[in-house]
């Protein structure tokens, strides 16, 4: 049997912490056997709000890619690619853009929301009301069955199984209707409590170094109840804790949490357990990132072999629609 395609990308927003390790880049690196696999950085999207100053992304590129790959993205068995370098992304997107009604962009609920929460941008662009029909043009560009969203792009995904519909019933078939595969996407709290997020400073990078990781684990947030170290703590509503459980062993666990409720374990020896364990488990990838940063030409090489390999397959596709389409 054939493999299943799967296609997704990520916009470049720089180094990733573990919130995205643990939401996103964890669950593709475990695809990679199971499924034939896409995984891209979405460059053009990242214009869609950061037009006005495009400074940044060159490097946000090169950093979330040497993560993607010391943490486990392998070129060998999966395709990884950028965007821009595909321009049949822009011409599928021209394409499905003149069939797709402005009103199901305008319905959209996570068009509303990054409206309202990104109100300091001028956000009120042709190319960001069609964020969603770039997002379907580069999906259908490789015939994708399945994607890996988390449940904030579930809309983003019915309108490109909305658009592949439309563009089969008005042409003729030749889009499969992508399914989601849903991430179960754990909500990571950041240092302070809130989720971790890079624009709130409450995030662990799996680039920092242990020294830096252990500094910022030693100053998060515990339960917020428990002031003295003779006060009894309460491991489910303890902030640090949400990191105890992806990464201290579930003997040691087992251990802290009677240990934490009756005080006998203080909050700076647990966390001093959780900056260990975490450590020894980033430690490799983490090496694998510094020695792949060394070589000044390793991401835009491999971007480049990807982005070629990537290119036979849509041009494939785009021969056929184009020919469906008839001009
Ligand atoms: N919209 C996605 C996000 O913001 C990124 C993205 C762009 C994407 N194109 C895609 C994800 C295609 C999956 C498939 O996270
Ligand atoms: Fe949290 Fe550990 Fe302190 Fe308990 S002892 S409140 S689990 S850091």
């Amino acid at each position: 049997m054939t493999k299943q395609r799967v296609v997704s990308g990520m916009r470049p927003t720089g180094r990733l912490h573990i919130g995205h390790y643990h939401g996103v880049l964890e669950n593709w690196i475990s695809l990679q056997d199971e499924f034939d696999c896409f995984f891209f950085v979405a460059d053009w999207h990242s214009l869609t709000t950061e037009y006005a100053d495009t400074s940044g992304i060159r490097d946000n590129i090169r950093e979330m890619v040497l993560d993607w790959v010391a943490f486990g993205l392998d070129t060998s068995r999966s395709l990884v690619f950028r965007q821009s370098l595909v321009p049949h992304h822009a011409e599928l997107n021209l394409i499905l853009s003149m069939i797709t009604p402005v009103s199901w962009l305008e319905r959209n609920p996570t068009y509303k929301e990054m409206l309202d929460n990104l109100e300091a941008r001028d956000l009120s662009t042709f190319g960001f009301l069609g964020y969603p029909v770039l997002m379907a043009s580069d999906i259908i560009l490789y015939k994708a069955t399945r994607v890996p969203v988390g449940h904030d792009q579930l809309p983003h995904l019915e309108i490109t199984r909305e658009i592949a519909r439309r563009f089969n019933h008005l042409y003729g078939q030749v889009f499969p209707e992508p399914e989601a595969l849903l991430t179960p996407t754990p909500k990571l709290l950041g240092l302070d409590g809130r989720k971790m997020s890079k624009s709130y400073g409450n995030s662990i990078y799996l680039s920092d170094t242990a020294e830096e990781t252990t500094k910022k684990v030693m100053s998060m947030m515990t339960d917020p109840a428990r002031v003295r170290r003779s006060d009894a703590g309460e491991p489910d509503v303890c902030v640090a804790f949400n990191l105890h459980r992806l990464y201290v062993p579930q003997a040691r666990l087992e251990e802290i949490i009677p240990a934490c409720r009756n005080a006998s374990i203080g909050c700076v020896e647990c966390k001093r357990v959780l900056a260990e364990c975490m450590n020894e488990r980033l430690a490799p990838p983490r090496a694998r990132r510094v020695e792949l940063a060394k070589d000044p030409g390793f991401v835009d090489d491999m971007l480049q072999d990807g982005s070629r390999r990537a290119s036979l397959v849509s041009d494939a596709v785009m021969s056929e629609a184009r020919a469906a389409l008839k001009i």
